[in-house]
């Protein structure tokens, strides 16, 4: 039996070695530390979402990087301030961009006004600290060193100066691709992005300056968990775009410093992930995980038009802490691809006199609200159970993905548009309070009176302007819809 299992374990062994030899050729055999360098140049450097030039055929070269610290006020959401500790001016900071054998040669400035010392550790190093032992760097100064570049691949570079977990937390990570002798094959648009998880002494949303959290940080509770640096960086004008029939390449990275990325592209599917942002390639991937310290590389043709959204898919982050990004293609339908809505209609679970069964009843039954306070106490309980997920508990929905109905400009203009929305759902961008927001309201099945209750409730809640809304407003709303509808069909 021993013998057996001593053989089986020599054949595993034989079999990694070949899988490992195999995986081996199809890089460069040149031993990387031995790639000579031709002249040298000065690195083009990019904040995100933004990537420099493709490397492309050129040789190894000596490639001069200049990084300068800064640490910087900035927003984490609306109104809500956040110092930052930055590589470059950004958060994510300076995307570098080198190929295999080059050897840099990397500046690393830390600015005058800053208060701290700081250094780097850039994981595409091979030596101690990944060069953090030789760059720490004071206020003021400037600390050089050289590294040759000896693996392609996507890496993660960060501060580590003590405490390191918090000068992470700050923002001080980015990401250096090494890539392949050649260039990694062409695509027609290239994307920086990176998620980091933060935490302040106030709660999520909660205004003004807010300071660095370590008891949180520890716990590993982040209030915000975002994609470059703050809720909203890729969202409405700040989206990044393809065109349709592009392929699109997302360098994804994660500077935690605690949570792990399940990134997914809601309504699109990778045909290629560099899985880890080394070699191995994955095709058809729904959702990448991207560790701490990590990254990904993503590939995909977008094939339909349309606004595809980017989140971390430990889907609270998404929606509650603002883990949110989005990717719009612009481009003629592709109906065989995608159809949208072809048919809406009514749905009978059990049959029609069943389906109608509850409605009746629940009218008849109801002590039908006749005044206003009546109808406030009865579309409270409706908010409860119906619109408070998405609208918060007093009415302050959730910055840049769900309008407040709190002191709402929207609804305070004219309470048809209110009972549209509750009737049909309401999709595409609106602006409410001076904020636009782009998110999808779904269609609620409430009966009319339902719905002007709940709508009463809303108009004399929150600092609204008192409407009363009434079952006969619902009702004609309902009917011109219907009526229009109807136009279009015939
Ligand atoms: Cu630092």
């Amino acid at each position: 039996m021993k013998t057996k299992l001593k053989i089986a374990a020599g054949f595993l062994a034989l079999t990694a070695i070949t899988v490992g030899l195999f995986s081996f050729g199809d890089k460069d055999t040149t031993d990387p530390s031995k790639i000579k360098v031709e002249g040298e140049m000065v690195a083009e450097l990019t904040a995100p979402p933004f990537v420099p030039k493709p490397v492309g055929n050129r040789a190894a070269t000596k490639l001069i990087v200049n990084m300068e610290i800064k640490e910087m006020e900035g927003e984490m959401a609306d109104g809500v301030k956040y110092t930052y500790w930055t590589f470059g001016g950004s958060v994510p900071g300076s995307f570098i961009r080198t190929r295999i054998g080059d050897e840099v040669q990397f500046h690393l400035k830390n600015h005058p006004d800053n208060k701290l010392p700081h250094n780097i550790d850039l994981h595409a190093v091979t030596g101690p600290g990944g060069g953090a032992t030789s760059s720490l760097v004071a206020p003021g100064h400037e600390k050089v060193f050289n590294f040759k570049c000896l693996n392609p691949g996507l890496y993660v570079y960060h501060c580590a100066t003590a405490p390191v977990g918090m000068h992470i937390a700050n923002g001080m990570y980015g990401l250096i691709l090494v890539e392949p002798e050649g260039g990694l094959p062409p695509v027609d648009k290239e994307y920086y992005i990176m998620q980091g998880d933060f935490y302040t002494k106030g709660a999520y949303g909660e205004q003004g300056s807010q300071p660095f959290d370590m008891e949180k940080a520890i716990k590993e509770q982040p209030d915000y968990v975002v994609f470059n640096g703050k809720v909203g960086a890729l969202t409405g004008d700040k989206a990044i775009t393809a065109k349709k029939g592009e392929t699109v390449r997302i360098y994804m990275g994660n500077g935690g410093p605690n949570l792990v990325s399940s990134f997914h592209v809601i309504g699109e599917i990778f045909d290629k992930v560099n899985i880890e942002g080394g070699h191995l390639i994955n095709k058809d991937v729904q959702t990448t995980l991207v560790p701490a310290g990590g990254s990904a590389i993503v590939e995909f043709k977008v094939d339909v038009p349309g606004t595809f959204i980017l989140v971390d898919h430990s889907i609270f982050r998404a929606f509650n802490k603002g883990a949110i990004g989005m990717l719009k293609v612009d481009g003629e339908q592709e109906k065989t691809i995608y159809s949208g809505t072809v048919q809406e209609g009514i749905y009978l679970a059990e049959g029609g006199t069943i389906q109608n069964m509850p409605k009746e009843k629940g009218v008849a039954k109801s002590t039908v609200a006749k005044t206003v306070p009546e109808q406030v106490k009865a579309g409270k309980e409706i908010y409860g159970r119906t619109c408070f997920a998405c609208h918060q508990s007093e009415g302050q929905g959730i910055p840049n993905a769900f309008p407040p109905l709190a002191k709402s400009d929207y609804l305070n203009a004219n309470p048809k548009k209110a009972i549209d929305a509750v009737l049909h759902g309401l999709s595409g961008e609106i602006t409410v309070n001076g904020k636009k927001y782009n998110s999808v309201m779904t269609s609620q099945n409430l009966t009319d009176e339902e719905i002007a209750n709940v709508l009463t409730y809303v108009y004399n809640s929150w600092g609204n302007n008192k409407t009363n809304v009434t079952a006969p407003m619902v009702k004609n709303q309902r009917g011109k819809v219907v009526a229009k509808a109807k136009d279009i069909h015939e």
